[in-house]
């Protein structure tokens, strides 16, 4: 794992944004794997803003989001789906039939979830997947005592990420209480991991995950398998890390890091 301390929230999205942006000059038909929630809202405003005034072309990139609710429609505002075409589809060149959400009204979730796996395979895997974590360690909706070998699958949410996601929702009670999310396998075969933590509310999950055992308890820890896997941090989510002080080293005078100081 790499560790990146950025001195804020908007400095680590803008990090994160600039990661994606030359992956995807890179490589235009670029695989990129997406998360929701509001730690990516401000990267993906970064990513409408370089389709903006540096055209930057997602004409042939693909996507597949982490996750989806169980129960709720795709053109519902509470959606992932929806999240996904208010803050990046709907603002940049992207073909909408190349981006792909678990779908959380099927009416056979296994066929579903082996569907989404294919349909992963059939774009030649994920290239580059971002991710969040919540406050209870998941990653997409992998919670606590999720197999770090699990694939796609139908997951009920903890009380914790209940909680957490809440003020998205009119009122706790309407919250779903299950989703569809990639699993801890799936996301471990992605070419290149990207997580991004923000706020002093994830210092502690974060020194967990990136320091402590590697633990169902805590599936983001699985990500230290990962042999290409970077960690983005503000100062707050940073405050908990025992080697804060080399990894701001690294950042500092590491020459790959040079373009971003
Ligand atoms: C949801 C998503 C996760 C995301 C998490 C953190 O639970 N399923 O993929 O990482 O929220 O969200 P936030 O960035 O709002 O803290």
């Amino acid at each position: 794992m790499e560790v990146i301390i950025q001195k804020d929230a908007e400095a680590a999205a803008k990090l994160a944004a600039a990661l994606i942006e030359r992956a995807l000059r890179a490589k235009p038909s670029l695989v990129l794997g997406l998360a929701t929630g509001a730690t990516m809202a401000p990267i993906y405003a970064h990513l409408a803003r370089l389709h903006r005034e540096q055209n930057l072309d997602f004409s042939l990139c693909r996507t597949f989001n982490l996750d989806e609710y169980v129960g709720i429609p795709p053109d519902d505002p509470h959606s992932f789906r929806s999240f996904m075409d208010r803050h990046l589809f709907d603002l940049v060149n992207i073909d909408k039939r190349n981006t792909h959400i678990p779908d959380g009204m099927a009416t056979d979730f296994r066929e579903e979830c082996l569907h989404y796996e294919r349909l992963i395979e059939e774009c030649g895997g994920i290239d580059l997947q971002l991710l969040g974590i919540g406050v209870d360690g998941h990653i997409g909706f992998n919670e606590p005592l999720s197999s770090l070998l699990s694939r796609t699958r139908e997951k009920a949410l903890t009380p914790a990420t209940i909680a957490q996601n809440a003020k998205y929702f009119p009122s706790p009670a309407q919250v779903p209480r299950r989703g569809i999310t990639m699993g801890v396998g799936t996301i471990l075969e992605s070419r290149e991991c990207l997580l991004v933590a923000t706020g002093i509310e994830k210092a502690e999950i974060v020194a967990k995950a990136v320091e402590g055992p590697i633990t169902s308890m805590v599936t983001a820890s699985a990500l230290q398998l990962h042999p290409r896997c970077r960690v983005i941090v503000d100062e707050a989510a940073a405050s908990r890390l025992q080697g804060i002080e080399y990894y701001r080293w690294i950042f500092e005078n590491e020459p790959e890091w040079t373009e971003f100081r």
